[in-house]
């Protein structure tokens, strides 16, 4: 299953969300289309409880459609038993989660060190990058503090060490900035323009940040459980989500 070409590219269709049934149910999007290319930079902006957290969860294979698919190289990722699908997350997606579940009883260092740790790589390489994520984050004053020492934004960028730390193909963030002050933010934006740019690191980012958002190379907006690209202002752009060529952005294109 989870091979290297399972995760060049994402591509979700016909993809619908509902929670609960009858009259209290709440669909949240129908029929949606996205496809995410390798060597992206996708930001997803809209209101509070358009459903950008479910959708994001829903690409990270962490909550299931009520209908449609998700592609992973064009592999059905939903057909796979929970195994294959706990080893392809820890593998190859870097999930930071709106509230970061970090665990408590350890401190910085080691939370970052634990998705190698449950993929059993040696420890000293995997602390030893651990280490390096930690301080580009700013952080390397606070390796041995337990998380309930750290303040939110500093917890924060411990999520995002964690989520980097097995250099996934694919870091999905949901709000990864929204605890950090400007600067710190500036740093952490800047970082995953870096990872993109000379690593080929995919993103998929919900953000109210607006200068985040302005880094990524589109921007798709949730709106009434459709997909819009954002300033195009045309409604019926929906699958736009798909670019011409990613190459044409970034000028060359990741290896
Ligand atoms: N597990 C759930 N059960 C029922 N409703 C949910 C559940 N998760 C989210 N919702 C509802 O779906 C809507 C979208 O939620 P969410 O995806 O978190 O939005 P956003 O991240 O855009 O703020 C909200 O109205 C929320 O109440
Ligand atoms: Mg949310």
């Amino acid at each position: 299953m989870s091979n290297e070409s399972t995760v060049i590219e994402v591509h979700a269709l016909g993809l619908t969300k509902v929670f609960g049934s009858g009259v209290r149910s709440v669909e949240l999007f129908r029929d949606m289309e996205i496809v995410i290319r390798r060597g992206e930079r996708v930001a997803i902006v809209g209101a509070s409880g358009a459903g950008k957290s479910t959708l994001l969860n829903i690409l990270g294979t962490l909550d299931r459609p009520t209908g449609g698919k998700v592609l992973y190289g064009g592999q059905d990722v939903f057909l796979w038993n929970a195994d294959d699908l706990a080893h392809f997350r820890n593998r190859h997606l870097g999930f930071v989660f709106q509230f970061h579940y970090l665990m408590p009883e350890f401190n910085a260092l080691e939370n970052v060190m634990m998705p190698g740790l449950i993929a059993r790589m040696p420890g000293g390489e995997i602390r030893a990058r651990a280490e390096e994520l930690l301080e580009k984050l700013g952080l390397s004053h606070r390796l041995k503090h337990r998380i309930g020492e750290l303040s939110g934004g500093e917890q924060q960028r411990v999520a995002v060490a964690r989520a980097l730390v097995l250099q996934p193909k694919l870091f999905l963030a949901d709000e990864p900035s929204g605890n950090l002050d400007s600067r710190t933010g500036r740093r952490l934006h800047e970082l995953l323009v870096t990872l993109n740019e000379d690593m080929g690191l995919t993103m998929v980012i919900v953000t109210h940040n607006t200068e985040l958002a302005s880094m990524m190379h589109r921007t798709l907006r949730l709106v009434d459980g459709r997909l819009r690209l954002e300033g195009s202002g045309d409604p019926d752009r929906t699958r736009a989500a798909e670019p011409a060529s990613v190459e044409e952005q970034t000028g060359g294109g990741p290896g």
